[in-house]
């Protein structure tokens, strides 16, 4: 299996924001953008790959503009970082008005693709080559967000089930709820002395 460049496979996707993709507040649906992501993550994954491909993980989505009805939007993607059979595929998404060719940076997101075999199973991908600092820089991010998120996946698994009732329920104190449920008797027990 070659080895594949980052350019073989990168991608820019660019879409009219038409008045139909607008929500009730007239703004462009965040739906709908994370859609065209999807879509374009796939058509880098299965290039690269030469194969097709499933989404598993999406990460780094924030809207943290919004996005008007009638610009442009577009959505450059690349491979930064391939393992086995699993690739991730970074996008940067921008808006363009038209009138001003004013360009916001909408967001980065980062999909992590599972290329799959003709049995349906995962399949190994080409390795991918690095020309340059920035796909070396981008592909060393990936491999520590994946560290990084590992572990708060973990210790976040340990803390679900290091549930402490009492202690737990003090991170409610100062928050915008109110507990209205109502307690049964072995719930009550927890908290007796006897
Ligand atoms: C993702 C999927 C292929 C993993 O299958 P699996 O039998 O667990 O396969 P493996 O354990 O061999 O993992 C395959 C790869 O997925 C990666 N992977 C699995 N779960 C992951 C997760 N939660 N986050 C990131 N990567 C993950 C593994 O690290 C591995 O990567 P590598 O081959 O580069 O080392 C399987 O869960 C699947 O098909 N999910 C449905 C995906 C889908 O249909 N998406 C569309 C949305 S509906």
């Amino acid at each position: 299996m070659e080895p594949r460049s980052v350019q073989f496979s990168r991608t820019k996707l660019t879409e009219l924001m038409i008045p139909s993709f607008a929500n009730f507040g007239g703004k462009v649906h965040g739906g709908l953008i994370l859609s065209l992501m999807d879509k374009v993550a796939y058509a880098v994954g299965s290039k690269h790959a030469g194969t097709y491909c499933v989404t598993v993980t999406v990460d780094g989505v924030e809207f943290l503009q919004p996005v008007e009805v009638g610009e442009l939007l577009t959505l450059d993607a690349a491979v930064h970082y391939v393992g086995n059979s699993s690739l991730v595929v970074g996008i940067k998404v921008t808006s363009e008005n038209i009138k001003t060719n004013e360009v916001k940076h909408t967001n980065n997101s980062y999909f992590t693709m599972v290329a799959k075999g003709e049995d349906g199973k995962p399949t190994k991908v080409p390795e991918l080559i690095l020309e340059d600092m920035t796909e070396m820089r981008r592909f060393v991010d990936a491999i520590k967000r994946i560290k990084v998120k590992k572990e708060a996946n973990a210790k976040m698994q340990k803390e679900q089930d290091e549930f402490i009732m009492v202690d737990d329920m003090e991170l409610l104190n100062n928050q915008r709820c109110k507990v209205e449920f109502k307690v049964d008797d072995d719930f009550n027990d927890l908290f007796s002395d006897t």
